[in-house]
């Protein structure tokens, strides 16, 4: 029968076809599973196969005199990794008006390249937050999936917020510590400043949406969950909550004891209280035994 000789044509090209796609994938998979793709996706050797990577911007909001902070931060950071997430970690500040401070700042970029600079003046709740999520689209050379804007008395764990981010949807997601301290709803109100996660689809929405450019001016985390509204935008919503807080005793109903699972700890603006924070989750404890400092670190 001539149908059917062709339906079984058809059926073995359609094979064939099928094999040499599934030849190219595996072949693309195993190359970049150890290959640097372009300056801002890099995907990391030991990170599972499937399509499951995702890379994630963490901006510290703080300012270009606060030199102490930044060089603590790079530290706490920079031992921190995730196999799950390429996570990338910068400074941002406005204009730096102060000839000191510029060059500084300066060798500060030569030497770690962390930092960016925005087109702003350093006041609170004057539009620094808009400027940062418009700016970026326009700057930066590839997308990340998610951008975060975090403060710098925050601390941040990169591994547990890498797995808490990783099954959420990847579009139209808002994500942190909802506000009011005590809610578990994170579709009323908005979330803290104190970290919190916009997918790119987001970050590119609000540079190219007229809501939030004629609103830039108040609280700027309270902004971001009036623009999300009035936009009728992130559907996708996710509270972090318990695992980010504000430091025990320092914020009423914000504020819980330190417990394993934290994703951050929120209003450090002590040393004590970061050592406090660094001596729970055991951090020094990675150090290696060497005869170059045989002392303890306790
Ligand atoms: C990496 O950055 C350099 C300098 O900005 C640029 O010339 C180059 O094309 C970039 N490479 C990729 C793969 O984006
Ligand atoms: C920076 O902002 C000022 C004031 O809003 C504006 O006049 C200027 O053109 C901007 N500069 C750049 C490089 O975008
Ligand atoms: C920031 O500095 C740039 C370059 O010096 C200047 O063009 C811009 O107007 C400044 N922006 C603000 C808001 O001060
Ligand atoms: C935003 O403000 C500008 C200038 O004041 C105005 O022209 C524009 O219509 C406003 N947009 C909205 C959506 O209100
Ligand atoms: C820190 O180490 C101690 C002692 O090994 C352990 O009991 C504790 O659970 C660890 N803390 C965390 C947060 O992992
Ligand atoms: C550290 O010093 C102790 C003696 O104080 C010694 O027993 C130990 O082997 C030394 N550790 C290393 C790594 O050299």
């Amino acid at each position: 029968m001539p149908t059917r000789k062709l339906f079984l044509a058809l059926l073995s090209s359609f094979a064939i076809l099928l094999f040499f796609f599934f030849i190219s994938f595996s072949i693309r998979l195993n190359f970049s599973s150890t290959t640097s793709l372009s300056n801002n996706t890099i995907l990391l050797p030991g990170a599972t196969q499937m399509n499951t990577q995702f890379t994630l911007l963490i901006g510290i909001f703080t300012r270009p005199g606060n030199f102490d902070r930044r060089r603590f931060l790079r530290l706490v950071y920079g031992i921190q990794s995730t196999p799950i997430a390429h996570i990338d970690v910068k400074f941002i500040f406005c204009n730096i008006t102060n000839t000191e401070q510029q060059f500084f700042v300066a060798l500060e970029i030569m030497r770690f390249n962390d930092i960016i600079i925005l087109n702003c003046s350093e006041n609170m709740n004057s539009g620094k937050t808009y400027t940062y999520f418009s700016t970026l689209p326009q700057i930066l050379v590839t997308h990340y999936d998610y951008v975060m804007k975090a403060d710098d008395d925050v601390y941040l764990r990169l591994a547990p917020l890498a797995s808490s981010l990783h099954p959420l949807p990847r579009v139209d997601l808002y994500y942190g510590f909802v506000i009011p301290c005590p809610s578990m709803n994170a579709f009323v109100h908005y979330m803290s400043g104190m970290g919190f996660v916009l997918s790119w689809d987001l970050v590119e929405w609000i540079g190219r949406s007229n809501i939030p450019v004629n609103n830039t001016y108040g609280p700027e985390d309270k902004l971001v969950g009036q623009w999300l509204n009035l936009g009728n935008k992130a559907k996708n919503r996710f509270s972090a909550k318990p695992r980010m807080y504000d430091y025990p005793g320092t914020n009423g109903r914000c504020s819980h004891e330190l417990i394993p699972d934290t994703i951050g700890v929120h209003r450090l603006k002590k040393w004590e209280q970061w050592i406090d924070v660094l001596r729970f989750f055991n951090v020094t404890k990675q150090l290696q035994p060497s005869r170059l400092y045989n002392v303890s670190f306790d």
